[in-house]
């Protein structure tokens, strides 16, 4: 069962630039694109307020800016923000040491710290009771996947300890794999040099187990879903709207889609599987949306098809377009007649005339 831990302090990891997202990222930073209807962190805000969190460290970096005017002081939340921003990204570790001077969590509280792109329905209060129990310097939230090629792995011994942090290999030793949720024992994070570039992966995590120190894996199986990519960035709405991983911060209840207010889906239009329509979208009739994300102010056409997609900011998909597993720019307008699928992403602002792509392979 969840459980609440009041007075715990975190740091959410904001500053990456996103570059698997391109072109969604070029205006937006990932951790603010619309997700189920609402910008991704908000579903890790009041997730973390649901544990208890109740002071919040954004460590911003790429588009700082953006962040402020988006959450404010955070009382939306019932959270206290404070953004501590690096002028030149110093990579998750140098991040996290510039967010501790905003901390006010004693040398041995423990720190949650968040990656920012991530959705896990582990409890993170037996995460962190866990790390107070066994005093740990820092606790790893570890999942299991099908495939940890594409990741680093974590194997543990028989008590839980993080035996090494392994780089990417054809050949990994074990399915878990670094979940981007962890605790810290703050005195910890405290000895990462201030100011330098520091990757907690490649450095401090192996640098701890090298010189003997406690770090500890918390090893679960619940949904956990990182949306670096397109692919996973839809799945992860798709997910939430669906109802498959909870949010208190979903806007609606969970169903076949979700349409913001201001929004307008024709009913002669079929819109299902998790997709998310925002403020202003239009979907015209005998339009076909599924699995999809559709940006504040786009159009769909009628007779289009958008299946597993995004559509972005006002962008425009005209008459008897297929759009599959694609990601369509802000602004840009896919002309009548064009198949668009298998990973194609078209840039803000293009036109693409009429009939102008029947495959992906003809790009
Ligand atoms: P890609 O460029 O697509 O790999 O995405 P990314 O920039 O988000 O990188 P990655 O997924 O490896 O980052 C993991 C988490 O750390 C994300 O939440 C990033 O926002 C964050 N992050 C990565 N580098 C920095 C940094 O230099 N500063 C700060 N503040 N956050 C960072």
């Amino acid at each position: 069962m969840e459980s609440s831990l009041p007075g715990l302090e975190a740091i959410l990891l904001v500053g990456g630039q996103g570059t698997r997202l391109r072109p969604l990222t070029l205006g937006t930073p990932k951790p603010l694109l619309p997700t189920a209807g609402v910008p991704f962190l908000a579903h890790q805000l009041a997730r973390a307020h649901s544990f208890g969190v109740r002071r919040i460290v954004f460590a911003t970096s790429y588009k700082a800016a953006m962040f402020e005017p988006a959450f404010g002081d955070g009382s939306a939340f019932g959270l206290s923000l404070e953004y501590m921003t690096e002028e030149t990204p110093l990579g998750t570790g140098g991040a996290i040491r510039n967010a501790a001077e905003a901390l006010t969590a004693a040398p041995s509280d423990p720190v949650l710290v968040l990656n920012g792109d991530i959705l896990s329905g582990h409890d993170i209060g037996d995460q962190v009771r866990t790390h107070i129990a066994r005093g740990a310097a820092v606790t790893l939230h570890l999942t299991e996947v099908d495939d940890p090629t594409r990741f680093g792995c974590v194997p543990t011994d028989g008590d839980g300890r993080v035996t090494a942090f392994l780089e990417k290999t054809p050949n990994p030793v074990t399915n878990r794999i670094n979940a981007g949720c962890y605790v810290f024992t703050r005195s910890v994070i405290d000895r990462i040099p201030r100011g330098e570039v520091v990757s907690v992966e490649r450095e401090t995590f192996p640098g701890l187990i090298e010189s003997g120190e406690l770090v500890l894996g918390y090893a679960d199986r619940t949904y956990w879903l990182d949306v670096g990519t397109p692919s996973a960035f839809v799945r992860g709405s798709r997910d939430l709207v669906l109802g498959r991983l909870a949010s208190p911060a979903l806007p609606g209840p969970a169903g076949e889609y979700l349409a913001l207010d201001g929004s307008d889906v024709s009913p002669e239009a079929k819109v299902n599987g998790g997709s998310a329509v925002g403020a202003g979208a239009v979907v015209e009739a005998g339009a076909v949306v599924s699995g999809s994300v559709l940006s504040d102010g786009c159009v769909v056409c009628s007779e289009a098809t958008v299946v597993d997609s995004v559509i972005g900011r006002g962008a425009r998909v005209c008459s008897g377009t297929v759009v599959r597993d694609a990601v369509i720019g802000d602004g840009a307008v896919v002309g009548p007649g064009n198949e668009l699928q298998a990973g194609v992403r078209v840039w803000p602002g293009v036109e693409l005339p009429e009939r102008a792509v029947r495959y992906s392979s003809d790009l």
